[in-house]
């Protein structure tokens, strides 16, 4: 897996969140964390397990909402942002990061209420090892997304560095019976892709975001969407 050592780099760690999420990366960033929201619901008292939690960017956000979250990830350099991130929100302690491979979590079975990974299964290259281990220790709920093959991100897909796998739907749902689990619900969006948006102002992003919008509610959305969020249980 290239991305396993792609993020392992200091300087990609400490640009990861500007490049993305900074400018038109914003809106990206705000439809992700509703996304996750949405899916996990009240997370009061709930134990909650984030892989590939990359800089913390949904861990301090689940724990300023009440989680008692861990974030995995394998990159020290990563994990070290995160830190940084839930000390300036002041949830440093409600929070744990732990170094660790997605593929060997090193937690009993069925120990947390929900586990979610964002951002991660473009990477995997065994995605049903992955999903299994999810499996493992959820007590029900898995939360993921995924990029879309036949959405826009083609055009860039394969120019990405650390390694891009696209899934379509028959994909996830042979991965899904695979590691016996059951898509409860699913949702779909930008039929712009993200690496459009973060190329451009917030400004200059916004009127696209409406109009990227207005088209994932028709029904050619779901179909030209180029990422797809998953909400399964075991
Ligand atoms: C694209 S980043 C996503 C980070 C975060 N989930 C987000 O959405 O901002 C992918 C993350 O997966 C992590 N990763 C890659 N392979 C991994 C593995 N085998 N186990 C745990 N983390 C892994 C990388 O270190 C990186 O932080």
């Amino acid at each position: 897996m290239k991305g396993k050592e792609w993020y392992q780099a200091d300087d990609v760690a400490e640009e990861y969140d500007d490049k993305r999420f900074s400018e038109g990366g914003a809106f990206i960033d705000r439809r992700e964390k509703a996304a996750v929201r949405s899916a996990l619901g009240p997370l009061e008292d709930k134990t909650v397990l984030e892989v590939a939690c990359g800089t913390g960017r949904f861990t301090v956000m689940m724990a300023q909402a009440g989680a008692d979250i861990v974030g995995l990830d394998i990159s020290a350099a990563m994990l070290a942002q995160g830190r940084e991130k839930a000390k300036r929100a002041g949830v440093d302690d409600h929070v744990e990061f732990m170094r660790g491979d997605a593929a060997r979590l090193p937690f009993p079975d069925d120990h947390f209420d929900a586990v979610f990974a964002m951002r991660f299964f473009h990477l995997a290259d065994r995605p049903v090892t992955f999903l299994r281990e999810l499996r493992r220790v959820t007590k029900g709920q898995i939360f993921f997304d995924t990029f879309n093959l036949g959405s826009t991100r083609v055009i860039y897909n394969w120019l990405l560095p650390m390694g891009s796998r696209l899934y379509s739907r028959t994909d996830v749902e042979s991965l899904l019976a695979d590691s016996e689990l059951e898509l409860e619900s699913e949702a779909h969006d930008f039929v712009l892709p993200y690496g459009f948006y973060r190329q451009l102002p917030r400004s200059v992003a916004r009127p696209f975001r409406t109009l990227d919008t207005a088209i994932g509610k028709t029904p050619l959305g779901d179909k030209l969407a180029s990422v797809s969020y998953w909400s399964v249980q075991k």
